[in-house]
């Protein structure tokens, strides 16, 4: 049997998150883990975020409100962000609100490497798209602090130091494949990771796609080998990807009509979502006898995982779809809209973060 490998430069197919956390060294985060967050928030609620590493530590942390700091990380490559980002960003809300500190980094110095963007138009874009997007998906300007990577000296000099304490050999079974640009990438990002604590040594967890997870592999097996700075080991979140509208694990670009971009003209998006993959049957009378399966149906699974907040609602659509009492048609037409609905807040939310950039906290370096 092969063995998935999760690379973060590549799309691929995650069948089986059960494997996932085998093979990545995860732990599953389950209702034990639910109970030890005050007000989990809906993807904590519904197991869509389905692993963790370390995470009593931040749990603890809530409890006893000792500091602790969330980091994530924006790619100012991409054009356009998606449903994936929109839960980091949820989960670093989450932490915050919990009292974390929040930072986000714009990922330049790896755009200039791995997509040969340069640092000018890096910056641009996360001044002019990434960061307030961002903020129109719900970060707290007031409350989260932004810095870019080739601008952080420390970050580039842990980089740096760490270097020598990764070997090439554990670099390959981490991630297979390797060129130069990918391993500066690492050890920025392991810098990125472990920043939060140069300040002052704190937990730190970092919410992310399972995409994202050799990272914090790398990040924490430097931390346990190398005691220097004495930092303690990053948690992390590990949410689920949200599902293709034809049904494939993944939403791919390769298929524009299947993926949900944020942002989007909300009237396409409404009628792509008339074309997604269901769990119904093939006629109403079937349907009607027979029930659906919202357990194989991509309305449901976004509904889940993005459309509906109420549990209570969910809970409703899924025994009236089980017990044959809605129909898919309906079903999707409610999806359409509320995804409309969500691009059109998003658009509205968008506009207002761009002529408020400068009320966000962007971290200034000193020449030193
Ligand atoms: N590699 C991440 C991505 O492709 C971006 C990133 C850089 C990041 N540093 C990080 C993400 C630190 C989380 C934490 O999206
Ligand atoms: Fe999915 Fe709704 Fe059809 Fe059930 S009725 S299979 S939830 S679209």
């Amino acid at each position: 049997m092969a063995e998935t490998k999760i690379d973060p430069w590549g799309a691929v197919l995650i069948e089986d998150y059960q494997k996932v956390l085998e093979n990545y060294g995860m732990e599953p985060f389950d209702e034990k883990m639910l109970k030890k967050f005050p007000n989990p928030n809906r993807l904590m609620r519904r197991f869509v975020v389905f692993g963790h590493q370390d995470l009593d530590r931040i749990a603890d942390a809530i409890k006893h409100k000792k500091e602790f700091a969330i980091l994530t990380g924006i790619m100012p490559s991409a054009e356009k962000l998606h449903l994936g980002n929109k839960m980091v960003v949820e989960m670093v809300k989450y932490f915050q609100e919990q009292g974390g500190k929040a930072f986000v980094l714009v990922a330049d110095l790896e755009a200039l490497a791995t997509r040969d963007v340069s640092l000018e138009e890096a910056e641009k874009r996360a001044m002019e798209f990434h960061i307030p997007a961002y903020i129109a998906l719900g970060l707290d300007p007031k409350k989260t602090v932004f810095y870019f990577q080739s601008k952080n000296k420390k970050v580039r000099d842990m980089a740096y130091d760490f270097s020598s304490h990764l070997t090439l050999n554990e670099f390959r079974a981490i991630y297979g494949d390797l060129n130069a640009s990918k391993i500066m990438s690492v050890l920025t990002q392991i810098g990125d990771i472990l920043y939060p604590q140069i300040e002052k040594i704190m937990p730190v967890v970092v919410p992310v796609g399972p995409d994202q997870s050799p990272h914090l592999r790398a990040c924490r097996d430097v931390v346990r080998r190398y005691k220097k700075y004495n930092f303690i080991l990053p948690s992390a979140t590990y949410h689920k990807f949200t599902p293709s509208l034809d049904g494939d694990m993944k939403m791919s670009k390769s298929k524009p009509d299947s993926y949900v971009s944020i942002p989007e003209d909300p009237e396409k998006v409404a009628k792509n979502m008339l074309t997604s993959k269901t769990g119904g049957q093939k006629t109403i009378e079937e349907q009607k006898k027979l029930g659906g399966k919202p357990e194989e149906c991509i309305v449901f699974e976004l509904f889940k995982q993005h459309l509906i907040e109420d549990d209570k609602e969910l809970n409703k659509i899924y025994e009236g779809c089980r017990a044959g009492k809605i129909m898919c048609g309906d079903c999707k037409k409610k999806a359409a809209e509320l995804m409309k609905k969500f691009m059109e807040d998003f658009n509205k939310k968008f506009e207002k973060a761009k002529v408020e950039m400068d009320k966000v906290n962007i971290m200034k370096f000193g020449e030193k």
